[in-house]
């Protein structure tokens, strides 16, 4: 009784004083306060910074509020140290890359390097990346083009409820962090559009990446040299090339991928299900660890794929090496596919290529069923030692 008749009385003392106490909250820096306009087309860069400079100097937990409206932000660049480890950015806007995509450039449009404990809430980054993959369709000189997010170096860090749109190029990175959480993220961009790969991942251990929805041109979700501790869970991908650790070995000198989960994922209308990707040249690096389970396919290319030639035009082989074909350094073992399943685009389902000199090792296929137009889909093996059990495909895989 007592319990219910509080509650009015708290209701309007909520509604009293909830948009005044919002406002003033100390340590909630809102951007339009600091000068930002939603407007789309003022450079609010400076206001980002501002927001950003104060939270960071805060002694305790503080928050950069981002209010709806759509914000022309030129390049932004997050630098640590800060004196708290408590930082949330709380989007309700969108942030717009400059459409001129010679402005921002040095890999990055929103950097976040050296940070620790930071949580990124909502919003929308639009990367507007359209005239630069229509200049990388022309085979003009192009920039490289800008990720639209990077955190490099940073350590604690939350990404939920993000939308990232039509990158210039990478739309998340995660670079050389450690304890990341990437919870309910979704990426779009054309089919067509140019290495806008969904979320790279690299250098990084303790990441997860949580309930992604991903439609891009290149990689869903790609896991590079030095990653360990990674597990992706309930994503869907398409279009775009799959889930793909690597490339890999492009480097003599390369830090491994160990312990890699992926556990339920739905993989549409793409070039791969789940890859493993190496250059076909000398390297110490490896790839161990790694479960894919619970995988979904529909009408996709390379279900199951680990290619150990790549060596695009059989250029940037330094040396003699690409001629020494199938003889990647890169060491893949223990890699087990359980319960795979659904539709190929083409009649190889399985397509283990591996290296001459280091023939892949511990492969595992459990609970395999691949189609392709109603049949069994065919496997393929070359230097691979493969483990088979209840696989439905034929040649190399028959168990
Ligand atoms: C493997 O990674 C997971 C996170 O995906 C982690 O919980 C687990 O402890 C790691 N295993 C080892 C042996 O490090
Ligand atoms: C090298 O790999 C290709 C497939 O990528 C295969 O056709 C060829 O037979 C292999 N060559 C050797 C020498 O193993």
């Amino acid at each position: 009784m007592v319990k219910q008749a509080m509650l009015p009385l708290l209701s309007v003392l909520f509604i009293c004083f909830t948009p005044k106490s919002l406002a003033g909250t100390p340590n909630t820096y809102n951007v339009v306060d600091l000068g930002a306009r939603p407007d789309g087309r003022t450079d609010s860069a400076k206001a980002f910074t501002s927001a950003w400079t104060a939270a960071c100097g805060s002694d305790s937990a503080a928050t950069v509020y981002v209010p709806p409206g759509r914000y022309l932000v030129q390049k932004a660049d997050f630098a640590g140290k800060c004196r708290n480890s408590a930082i949330t950015f709380r989007m309700d806007g969108t942030l717009v890359a400059p459409s001129d995509y010679r402005v921002a450039n040095a890999g990055s449009w929103i950097l976040f390097h050296g940070v620790d404990g930071v949580t990124l809430s909502g919003g929308t980054l639009d990367g507007q990346g359209s005239a630069l993959w229509d200049c990388k369709a022309a085979g003009g000189s192009c920039p490289v083009g800008a990720a639209s997010l990077v955190f490099d170096n940073s350590n604690n860090i939350n990404i939920n409820g993000l939308i990232s749109l039509n990158s210039q190029r990478f739309h998340v990175v995660i670079h050389g962090c450690q304890n990341v959480m990437v919870q309910g993220v979704t990426v779009s961009a054309p089919g067509s559009s140019p290495n806008t790969d969904g979320i790279h991942v690299q250098r990084s251990s303790g990441v997860t990446i949580l309930d992604a929805h991903i439609g891009t041109g290149d990689d869903c979700i790609s896991i590079g040299p030095g990653t360990n501790n990674l597990l992706i869970e309930d994503v869907i991908c398409g279009p775009g090339h799959g889930i793909s650790i690597g490339s890999l070995g492009s480097n003599q000198q390369e830090p491994g991928v160990q312990n890699v989960t992926v556990k339920t994922a739905v993989i549409r209308g793409a070039m791969n299900g789940v890859r493993i990707k190496t250059w076909g040249k000398p390297s110490n690096a490896f790839v161990k660890d790694v479960h894919f389970q619970h995988v979904t396919v529909t009408d996709v290319q390379n279900p199951i794929i680990i290619d150990q030639n790549y060596c695009p035009g059989n250029r940037n082989c330094p040396g003699q090496a690409c001629f020494l074909t199938n003889n990647s350094g890169v060491k893949i073992s223990d890699v087990t596919y359980q319960d795979i399943h659904g539709t190929s685009a083409t009649e190889v389902g399985v397509k283990f290529d591996c290296s001459r000199s280091n023939p892949c090792s511990g492969l595992i296929l459990d609970g395999v069923k691949l189609t392709y137009m109603n049949k069994p889909a065919e496997g393929y093996c070359l230097y691979a030692g493969v483990q088979v059990e209840d696989v439905q495909a034929t040649n190399c895989l028959q168990s």
